[in-house]
């Protein structure tokens, strides 16, 4: 990575301005149940104070669409970067109003504000020029390391880094390091584990795998479409009727280029959409009408655990089933479990829902990076520029 980074910055006596990615999940008493992504920022945040930074935090937390909605507030998250430092964090009321401008005008070295959801204004999202403006007059630095949010050209992750010196974090280095050195250039035999939802949403990261990848192996509901697209019936099954041709141009693209392409030999299906509904396992042609395929099979995850010994590094991004219901997370934490056990061998998961699940499995410390990023990791693998880290200034 050739951005500059904050090692590259005087910060010391400096307001600087850090944009993270708190959008972390809550229960419905408003309490974080995954911390990750607040730990994750925590090495910028103690190397910002550690040089006699002043602190001035952004986020964004859900989707509250320019409105100020209490359930959205980031009141939980500065109570846990209180707890995590061992010092205040003070939340302000609002992002550029009285309350910010107050608590950010007259700050000590290691003081540290945090400011309210930054989406509660509804020109963050439009990347609105004069909000990045105001944005930026309340500090003299910029440095983004919302690593997660970097797909997104909104005002405090793209807009405002051209009215301030710029630099990016650490988590933004280290997410850049892993996802590119792992797929820029991955040491062979390179695998690729790809489930999930849809066919559709995933396309361009197939593509991108394409190019690399010695081996993919298909699990989650997108294999029914792959299935349907073989001729087999799905019974009622996750499938994309619309996207039999792009499946069928994949497979064909993969015996080109010769990468093996597997997809599950047996399934774990069940009646209905519910966590105790009945199940049964069937093998890859034998799925009845009324019955939808949850998860892969043991003989499948036997095959797979098989196939990816000898791996160099893998890749994986989409839950092979239904992971959140326990009975259908069997394919999901079995691979979990293999790549935790697999000598040797760098292990990168992408994807919001699979770091969930990875970290659900209790297995994350075993895997060699699980990405903080979602839709952002995805759009890196594909080879999408993102507009978070394209806005900082490049080392000269
Ligand atoms: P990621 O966020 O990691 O990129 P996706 O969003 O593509 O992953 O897919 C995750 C979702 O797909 C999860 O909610 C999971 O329950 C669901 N899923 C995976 N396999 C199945 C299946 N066989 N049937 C229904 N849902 C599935
Ligand atoms: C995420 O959770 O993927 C990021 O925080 C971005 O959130 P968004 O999809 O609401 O833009
Ligand atoms: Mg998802």
């Amino acid at each position: 990575m050739n951005k500059v980074t904050i090692r590259d910055i005087n910060v010391d006596n400096k307001k600087v301005f850090l944009r993270c990615d708190f959008n972390v999940p809550l229960d419905e008493k408003l309490e974080i149940t995954d911390k990750t992504r607040i730990i994750a920022v925590l090495p910028t945040i103690k190397y910002l104070l550690e040089h006699n930074a002043k602190l001035i935090l952004c986020s964004h937390l859900g989707r509250p669409k320019g409105e100020v909605k209490k359930e959205f507030s980031l009141a939980p998250v500065a109570k846990e970067l209180s707890a995590q430092l061992g010092k205040e964090v003070k939340l302000a009321k609002d992002i550029i109003g009285q309350d910010a401008r107050a608590l950010t005008s007259n700050m000590n070295i290691g003081d540290i504000v945090l400011l309210e959801n930054v989406r509660f204004d509804i020109r963050e999202e439009k990347n609105d020029e004069e909000f990045s403006k105001e944005l930026a007059s309340l500090a003299e630095i910029y440095v983004n390391d919302a690593f997660g949010t970097c797909h997104r050209a909104h005002a405090s992750t793209e807009g405002m880094a051209k009215y301030l010196p710029s630099a990016c974090g650490f988590l933004i280095e280290k997410e850049l390091k892993a996802l590119g050195d792992a797929l820029d250039n991955p040491v062979k035999p390179f695998y690729a584990i790809l489930g999930g939802k849809k066919v559709s949403d995933k396309i361009g990261v197939i593509e991108s795998l394409l190019e690399k990848a010695d081996k993919l192996l298909i699990g989650g509901a997108m294999a029914y479409t792959f299935y349907k697209a073989m001729g087999y019936e799905v019974g009622d099954s996750i499938c994309e009727l619309d996207k039999l041709d792009m499946a069928r141009e994949i497979m064909q693209k993969a015996k080109d280029k010769g990468i093996q392409m597997l997809i599950p030999i047996d399934n774990k299906i069940g009646k209905e959409f519910k966590p105790d509904t009945e199940s049964k396992i069937v093998k890859y042609n034998e799925i009845p009408e009324g019955w939808e395929g949850f998860d892969i099979g043991p003989e499948t995850i036997k095959m797979y655990i098989n196939e990816l010994q000898g791996a160099k590094t893998i890749f994986w991004n989409g839950p092979l089933g239904l992971s959140e219901f326990e009975q259908f997370a069997n394919g999901t934490n079995s691979i979990a479990k293999c790549l935790a056990e697999l000598p040797n061998c760098t292990t990168i998961i992408g994807g919001g829902d699979s770091a969930a699940a990875v970290t659900k499995s209790g297995l994350a410390d075993k895997m060699t990076h699980i990405s903080t990023g979602g839709g952002a990791s995805l759009e890196f693998v594909e080879g999408k520029k993102l507009p978070g880290i394209e806005c900082i200034a490049e080392k000269n």
